[in-house]
């Protein structure tokens, strides 16, 4: 499953999904959380269902963000949304793998209702959202067989600890919330999950999305969340290597194969060992070579 682009789409709104399918995103996630007014909650679950059941092909997984256990309103989310055509959940405000492994057991009952192969609901958690979870983060590995990614969230982790902000006046998160950035990539890297940056709220400021997608796909996300139509083309272009990384990562990967005894090789005045090996074939992986 691609996952470089993650565009959020308020599950309220036909108009909007209709929008969001043709875009190129790798994951529409149609959200029953907090882009739903409480009023139209109901009306929400409903309309996502109904999406669900369009059997036209797609270029996207779909996923739902369910609301969070402390709603009530979970087991209600679930069951409407577990069908076929359903590709994965994201769990809000998750507070460790304890959560996870409830969900798991709750969508093998409804995959069976449904008549899907147990285990095709696949999982992408938002694992920084309570304080508590901050000290749950070492808890996803080893790796619930759901679990395909983590992502983190500075928002509603202010908001829980009684912040006044998360970011200085630059604009750049300030030290509580890199904790939580940081902590949700090495969580992700050690279940060996897909890191997956937050959004970026000004979704008209191209070059500052740009600069951040850059500076994450650096420090070892491999897609991040969008909020915008206008998101997806920077976010997918950031996330997939460039035809100058490919054709280094084959340099390496060959230089490597044509000396299978060496540890270390220099390559055009440069030295290459095991971790550049390493990360030449992840490169090489993400374009299925
Ligand atoms: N998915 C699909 N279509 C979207 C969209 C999204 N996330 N965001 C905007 N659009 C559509 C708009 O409906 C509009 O289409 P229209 O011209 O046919 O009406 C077009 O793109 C341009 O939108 P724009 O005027 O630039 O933005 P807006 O003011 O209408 O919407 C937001 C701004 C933030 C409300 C909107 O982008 C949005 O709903 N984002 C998702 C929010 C969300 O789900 N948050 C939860 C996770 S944090
Ligand atoms: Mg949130």
């Amino acid at each position: 499953m691609k996952l470089r682009s993650l565009l959020f789409v308020p599950g309220d709104s036909e108009r909007k999904f209709a929008k969001a399918r043709g875009i190129g995103a790798d994951v529409l996630i149609l959200d029953l959380e907090d882009a739903v007014a409480p009023s139209r909650k109901d009306e929400a679950r409903a309309t996502v269902a109904t999406l669900l059941d369009d059997t036209a092909p797609r270029d996207f997984a779909f996923f739902v963000r369910v609301n969070p256990f402390d709603t009530g309103l979970t087991l209600a989310d679930m069951a409407a949304v577990v069908k076929p055509g359903l590709d994965g959940l994201l769990i809000p405000k998750a507070n460790g793998a304890h959560d996870i492994a409830q969900i798991g057991h709750y969508l093998d009952a409804l995959e069976q209702k449904a008549g899907m192969a147990i285990g095709t609901v696949r999982l992408m958690v938002v694992a920084t959202e309570t304080p508590a979870a901050m000290f749950a983060l070492g808890s996803y590995a080893p790796v619930h067989p759901r679990l395909v990614g983590l992502t983190w969230g500075a928002e509603d982790l202010a908001a829980a600890i009684g912040a006044t902000g998360n970011k200085g006046d630059d604009g750049s998160w300030t030290f509580p919330y890199q904790v939580a950035r940081a902590q949700c990539l090495f969580a992700a890297a050690s279940a060996g999950v897909a890191p997956l940056d937050t959004l970026y709220a000004d979704f008209r400021d191209d070059a500052g999305l740009e600069r951040s997608c850059r500076d994450a796909r650096r420090d070892g996300f491999v897609g991040r969340i969008a909020i915008h139509p206008d998101q997806v083309a920077t976010i997918n272009r950031c996330f997939s290597p460039s035809d100058a990384e490919i054709a280094e990562a084959r340099l390496i990967v060959d230089a490597f194969a044509a000396q299978p005894d060496a540890g270390t090789l220099g390559i055009g005045g440069k030295m290459y060992d095991i971790p550049h090996l390493k990360a030449a074939r992840r490169t090489l992986a993400t374009v299925g070579e």
